[in-house]
Protein backbone atom coordinates (compact mmCIF):
# COMPACT_ATOMS: atom_id res chain seq x y z
CA UNK A 1 0.00 0.00 0.00
CA UNK A 2 1.36 3.22 -1.33
CA UNK A 3 1.37 6.45 1.68
CA UNK A 4 -0.64 9.54 0.20
CA UNK A 5 2.87 12.15 0.49
CA UNK A 6 2.63 14.42 3.16
CA UNK A 7 3.58 18.07 3.28
CA UNK A 8 6.83 19.20 4.53
CA UNK A 9 6.58 19.96 8.21
CA UNK A 10 6.80 23.59 9.08
CA UNK A 11 9.25 24.31 12.21
CA UNK A 12 7.03 26.68 14.86
CA UNK A 13 8.29 29.87 15.26
CA UNK A 14 11.16 31.08 17.22
CA UNK A 15 9.23 33.25 19.63
CA UNK A 16 9.08 35.54 21.32
CA UNK A 17 10.02 38.19 18.85
CA UNK A 18 11.47 41.37 19.98
CA UNK A 19 11.50 44.22 18.21
CA UNK A 20 12.43 48.10 19.16
CA UNK A 21 10.29 48.47 22.38
CA UNK A 22 7.85 45.50 22.12
CA UNK A 23 7.86 42.12 22.50
CA UNK A 24 5.67 39.54 20.35
CA UNK A 25 5.11 36.13 21.78
CA UNK A 26 1.73 33.70 21.81
CA UNK A 27 -1.49 33.76 23.84
CA UNK A 28 -2.01 32.56 26.93
CA UNK A 29 -5.21 31.95 28.94
CA UNK A 30 -4.38 35.11 31.15
CA UNK A 31 -4.45 37.47 28.59
CA UNK A 32 -8.45 36.77 28.59
CA UNK A 33 -9.20 39.94 30.48
CA UNK A 34 -7.10 42.45 28.28
CA UNK A 35 -7.61 40.69 24.69
CA UNK A 36 -11.53 41.10 26.15
CA UNK A 37 -11.21 44.66 27.26
CA UNK A 38 -10.69 45.83 23.80
CA UNK A 39 -12.70 43.53 22.13
CA UNK A 40 -15.49 44.01 23.72
CA UNK A 41 -15.70 47.74 21.99
CA UNK A 42 -18.17 48.01 19.13
CA UNK A 43 -15.25 50.70 17.44
CA UNK A 44 -12.42 48.28 17.84
CA UNK A 45 -14.52 45.67 16.12
CA UNK A 46 -16.48 47.25 13.81
CA UNK A 47 -14.50 45.69 11.02
CA UNK A 48 -13.97 42.34 12.57
CA UNK A 49 -14.97 39.69 11.30
CA UNK A 50 -16.89 39.32 14.90
CA UNK A 51 -19.27 41.90 16.44
CA UNK A 52 -18.06 43.31 19.85
CA UNK A 53 -17.34 39.86 22.22
CA UNK A 54 -19.61 39.50 25.21
CA UNK A 55 -17.97 36.52 27.75
CA UNK A 56 -19.34 33.40 25.62
CA UNK A 57 -17.48 35.19 21.97
CA UNK A 58 -14.68 35.76 24.30
CA UNK A 59 -13.74 31.97 25.45
CA UNK A 60 -14.35 31.14 21.97
CA UNK A 61 -12.04 33.80 20.46
CA UNK A 62 -9.35 32.88 23.42
CA UNK A 63 -9.38 29.48 22.98
CA UNK A 64 -8.49 29.64 19.23
CA UNK A 65 -5.71 32.20 19.70
CA UNK A 66 -4.18 30.27 22.65
CA UNK A 67 -4.19 27.10 20.33
CA UNK A 68 -3.07 29.02 17.16
CA UNK A 69 1.16 28.40 18.11
CA UNK A 70 2.35 26.43 15.34
CA UNK A 71 0.41 26.37 11.93
CA UNK A 72 1.68 24.23 9.84
CA UNK A 73 -0.53 23.82 6.57
CA UNK A 74 -3.91 26.04 4.85
CA UNK A 75 -6.27 27.09 7.26
CA UNK A 76 -4.04 27.15 10.65
CA UNK A 77 -3.11 30.43 11.79
CA UNK A 78 -0.58 31.73 14.48
CA UNK A 79 -1.62 34.01 17.34
CA UNK A 80 0.49 36.60 18.83
CA UNK A 81 0.04 39.13 21.60
CA UNK A 82 1.83 42.10 20.99
CA UNK A 83 3.19 43.30 24.77
CA UNK A 84 4.79 46.79 25.42
CA UNK A 85 6.08 47.37 28.74
CA UNK A 86 4.90 44.02 30.31
CA UNK A 87 1.12 45.30 28.83
CA UNK A 88 -0.65 44.05 26.05
CA UNK A 89 -1.60 46.17 23.95
CA UNK A 90 -2.80 44.36 20.67
CA UNK A 91 -2.78 41.06 18.49
CA UNK A 92 -1.71 40.11 15.45
CA UNK A 93 -2.28 36.93 12.84
CA UNK A 94 -0.54 34.80 10.27
CA UNK A 95 -3.00 32.86 8.67
CA UNK A 96 -1.96 30.59 5.78
CA UNK A 97 -4.41 30.69 3.11
CA UNK A 98 -3.14 28.43 0.34
CA UNK A 99 -0.52 26.66 -1.08
CA UNK A 100 0.44 25.72 -4.78
CA UNK A 101 0.81 21.80 -5.42
CA UNK A 102 -0.49 18.74 -2.70
CA UNK A 103 2.96 18.80 -1.07
CA UNK A 104 4.42 22.11 -1.12
CA UNK A 105 4.24 24.47 1.94
CA UNK A 106 1.84 27.02 2.30
CA UNK A 107 2.89 29.85 -0.11
CA UNK A 108 -0.10 32.74 1.08
CA UNK A 109 -0.76 34.13 4.24
CA UNK A 110 -3.11 36.38 5.23
CA UNK A 111 -2.59 39.39 8.00
CA UNK A 112 -4.55 40.73 10.68
CA UNK A 113 -4.41 42.81 13.45
CA UNK A 114 -6.51 44.35 16.25
CA UNK A 115 -5.08 46.72 18.92
CA UNK A 116 -6.47 48.40 22.36
CA UNK A 117 -7.31 51.92 21.05
CA UNK A 118 -5.86 53.94 24.30
CA UNK A 119 -2.04 52.57 22.32
CA UNK A 120 -3.35 53.82 18.96
CA UNK A 121 -1.05 56.67 16.87
CA UNK A 122 1.95 55.29 18.63
CA UNK A 123 3.67 52.76 15.30
CA UNK A 124 3.01 49.77 17.35
CA UNK A 125 0.53 48.17 15.25
CA UNK A 126 2.89 49.05 12.45
CA UNK A 127 6.18 47.81 14.34
CA UNK A 128 4.66 44.48 15.49
CA UNK A 129 2.87 43.93 11.90
CA UNK A 130 6.54 44.18 10.04
CA UNK A 131 8.00 41.81 12.53
CA UNK A 132 5.35 39.84 11.84
CA UNK A 133 5.86 40.00 7.90
CA UNK A 134 9.83 39.49 8.36
CA UNK A 135 8.72 36.09 10.36
CA UNK A 136 6.71 35.29 7.49
CA UNK A 137 9.22 35.73 5.13
CA UNK A 138 12.18 35.01 7.05
CA UNK A 139 11.08 31.93 9.03
CA UNK A 140 8.39 30.52 6.53
CA UNK A 141 8.78 30.41 3.12
CA UNK A 142 5.79 31.90 1.72
CA UNK A 143 5.41 33.64 -1.38
CA UNK A 144 2.93 36.43 -0.98
CA UNK A 145 1.22 37.94 2.41
CA UNK A 146 -1.86 39.84 1.91
CA UNK A 147 -4.69 42.19 3.65
CA UNK A 148 -8.27 42.20 3.11
CA UNK A 149 -10.15 44.91 4.51
CA UNK A 150 -13.40 47.32 4.45
CA UNK A 151 -12.18 50.83 2.47
CA UNK A 152 -13.85 52.53 5.28
CA UNK A 153 -11.16 51.21 7.48
CA UNK A 154 -9.12 53.70 7.06
CA UNK A 155 -6.97 53.19 9.94
CA UNK A 156 -6.33 49.90 8.59
CA UNK A 157 -5.82 50.75 5.03
CA UNK A 158 -2.92 53.60 5.90
CA UNK A 159 -1.41 50.49 7.92
CA UNK A 160 -0.74 48.44 5.02
CA UNK A 161 0.68 51.27 3.29
CA UNK A 162 3.18 51.94 5.89
CA UNK A 163 4.26 48.29 5.82
CA UNK A 164 4.79 48.79 2.20
CA UNK A 165 2.44 46.68 0.92
CA UNK A 166 0.42 47.36 -2.51
CA UNK A 167 -2.92 48.56 -2.93
CA UNK A 168 -4.66 45.23 -5.76
CA UNK A 169 -7.90 45.45 -5.31
CA UNK A 170 -11.35 47.18 -4.57
CA UNK A 171 -13.91 44.63 -4.93
CA UNK A 172 -17.39 46.06 -4.38
CA UNK A 173 -20.22 44.54 -2.55
CA UNK A 174 -18.73 41.64 -2.35
CA UNK A 175 -20.07 40.19 1.67
CA UNK A 176 -23.22 41.18 3.66
CA UNK A 177 -22.03 43.82 6.31
CA UNK A 178 -23.57 43.80 9.56
CA UNK A 179 -25.70 46.33 9.58
CA UNK A 180 -27.83 44.77 6.42
CA UNK A 181 -25.34 46.52 3.65
CA UNK A 182 -23.40 45.29 1.30
CA UNK A 183 -19.59 46.02 1.51
CA UNK A 184 -16.65 46.60 -0.57
CA UNK A 185 -13.04 45.02 0.01
CA UNK A 186 -9.72 46.05 -0.75
CA UNK A 187 -6.82 43.73 -0.96
CA UNK A 188 -3.46 44.98 -0.51
CA UNK A 189 -0.69 42.50 -1.22
CA UNK A 190 3.41 42.30 -0.76
CA UNK A 191 5.01 39.75 -2.81
CA UNK A 192 8.70 38.17 -1.22
CA UNK A 193 10.43 39.47 -3.54
CA UNK A 194 9.11 43.24 -2.32
CA UNK A 195 9.71 42.47 0.78
CA UNK A 196 13.30 41.60 0.16
CA UNK A 197 13.96 45.49 -1.13
CA UNK A 198 12.23 46.89 1.50
C1 LIG B 1 -5.87 48.98 12.30
C2 LIG B 1 -5.19 49.44 13.58
C3 LIG B 1 -4.36 48.30 14.14
C4 LIG B 1 -4.27 50.62 13.23
O1 LIG B 1 -3.77 51.20 14.42
P1 LIG B 1 -2.93 52.56 14.39
O2 LIG B 1 -2.79 53.02 15.78
O3 LIG B 1 -3.52 53.49 13.38
O4 LIG B 1 -1.52 52.09 13.80
P2 LIG B 1 -0.07 52.26 14.45
O5 LIG B 1 -0.03 51.65 15.79
O6 LIG B 1 0.89 51.74 13.45
O7 LIG B 1 0.09 53.83 14.61
C5 LIG B 1 0.17 54.67 13.46
C6 LIG B 1 0.00 56.09 13.87
O8 LIG B 1 0.99 56.41 14.83
C7 LIG B 1 1.89 57.40 14.31
N1 LIG B 1 3.22 57.00 14.76
C8 LIG B 1 3.84 57.51 15.86
N2 LIG B 1 5.00 56.90 16.04
C9 LIG B 1 5.16 56.02 15.03
C10 LIG B 1 6.19 55.10 14.67
N3 LIG B 1 7.28 54.95 15.41
N4 LIG B 1 5.99 54.30 13.59
C11 LIG B 1 4.89 54.42 12.83
N5 LIG B 1 3.87 55.28 13.13
C12 LIG B 1 4.02 56.08 14.22
C13 LIG B 1 1.68 57.38 12.81
O9 LIG B 1 1.99 58.63 12.23
C14 LIG B 1 0.19 57.10 12.74
O10 LIG B 1 -0.50 58.27 13.08
P3 LIG B 1 -1.87 58.69 12.33
O11 LIG B 1 -2.89 57.65 12.69
O12 LIG B 1 -2.15 60.01 12.92
O13 LIG B 1 -1.56 58.71 10.88
C15 LIG B 1 -6.22 49.92 14.63
O14 LIG B 1 -6.95 50.98 14.09
C16 LIG B 1 -7.19 48.84 15.09
O15 LIG B 1 -6.86 47.98 15.90
N6 LIG B 1 -8.44 48.86 14.57
C17 LIG B 1 -9.48 47.97 15.04
C18 LIG B 1 -9.31 46.56 14.55
C19 LIG B 1 -9.33 46.49 13.03
O16 LIG B 1 -10.14 47.15 12.37
N7 LIG B 1 -8.44 45.64 12.49
C20 LIG B 1 -8.29 45.49 11.05
C21 LIG B 1 -9.36 44.70 10.42
S1 LIG B 1 -9.06 44.59 8.67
Amino acid sequence: MGSEPSPPQLLPPPLPLRTERLVLRTVVASDREAIGDYCAKPEVTRYLPFPALDDEGLTKRLDRLVAATAPSTVGEFLALAVEFDGVLVGDLMLRFSARHGDDAPPSIAELGWVFAPEYAGRGFATESARALIDLAFGHYPLHRVMAQLDPRNVASAALCERLGMRHEAHTREDFADRDGTWGDTAVYGLLRREWAAL
